[in-house]
């Protein structure tokens, strides 16, 4: 199995994708480090650590980033994922607790501990992978790979006209990871928008998840209830489970290669460009750090079967 650290903001779609991780014989999870984004820190670690309890499984837990780098701290997005990240369902006590130790500081340990292994999946906003690179710039040489749920190459926006929450939430941090020298794809809107996971699909997920599953059915019926008056369609997109889908399936999405920029400020704040890797331009701030791939399109039915077999019946361990 792939060891993977799950950087996470939970979320709605974020606790579907750590459900998959959970669930998934060929992803071992080191741990899920926790940042503000969908919710505030503390709630963000709480749901962290109810979603493995409710799994039965006892994963580390490490807390990270309460805010962005530079800009204040936009308001989390209660009318998406509900005040608690989990559609405002009451939810069971959690007994566990997180670690002492930062996200930034488990992360830079786990990888020096299997250099060359360690996928880092990020689906929030980035800080905690910028600080564990401010800790420890070796790290670009020793993680196996970055994948980030984030930004938006063509497709447009979803909290401005041209930027992805995750990056609009720290665009200082996404500048930083995005350009740094480490082998990174980028799973954005322009692959996740082309994924819809229906009720239906959603119904036999709550069926087999147990005790998770009645979290994961609930929290989706308030996310579905957002998609449904926002962009008209019944289904959700499972934004952060796609960046687990590409690690496992990467057959499933069309990539291009090119060299990532984050817009920092001004009105186009949080949007993220790519320059293709073949074509020279006179302007070298276009092509600092190493060339990313970018899922341009997916195969959105394929997507959604491989959740759905995923956390129905899931391959033996
Ligand atoms: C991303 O933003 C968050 O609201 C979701 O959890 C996902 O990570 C989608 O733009
Ligand atoms: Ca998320």
């Amino acid at each position: 199995p792939t060891p993977i650290i799950f950087d996470t903001d939970p979320g709605v779609d974020d606790a579907q994708a750590i459900a998959i991780a959970l669930a998934h014989p060929d992803i071992e999870l080191l741990g899920l480090t926790t940042t503000f984004g969908n919710v505030t820190i503390e709630v963000a670690t709480h749901n962290a650590l109810l979603l493995a309890e409710l799994a039965g499984q006892s994963i580390p837990v490490a807390q990270g980033a309460a805010g962005p780098l530079v800009k204040p701290k936009n308001p989390p997005p209660g009318h998406i994922h509900g005040d608690n990240g989990l559609g405002n369902i009451e939810l069971p006590q959690v007994t566990t607790q997180a670690l002492k130790q930062s996200a930034a500081q488990f992360i830079v340990d786990q990888v020096n501990a299997r250099p060359g292994e360690v996928v880092l999946v990020a689906v929030g906003p980035l800080g905690n992978l910028a600080a564990a690179l401010q800790l420890d710039p070796t790290l670009v040489d020793k993680v196996k790979r970055v994948v980030v749920m984030g930004g938006s190459i063509r497709e447009g926006g979803n909290v401005t006209p041209v930027a992805e929450a995750n990056i609009f939430n720290d665009p200082h941090a996404a500048a930083r990871v995005l350009q740094a020298d480490w082998p990174l794809t980028l799973v954005g809107l322009d692959a996740t928008h082309r994924c819809v996971l229906d009720p239906q699909s959603m119904a036999q997920i709550v069926e087999a998840q147990g005790q998770l599953g009645k979290v994961l059915g609930e929290s989706y019926a308030f996310y579905r209830a957002f998609y449904q008056q926002a962009l008209g369609i019944d289904g959700c997109c499972p934004h952060d489970s796609c960046a687990l889908v590409w690690l496992m399936r990467p057959d499933l999405f069309r990539v291009e290669r090119g060299y990532l920029s984050v817009v920092t400020d001004g009105l186009a704040e949080g949007q993220t460009l790519m320059a293709p890797e073949r074509r020279e331009f006179v302007d070298p701030r276009w092509s600092q750090g190493n060339v990313a791939e970018v899922c341009m399109n997916a195969d959105g039915p394929g997507v959604i079967d491989w959740i759905v077999d995923t956390l129905v019946t899931p391959p033996a361990r």
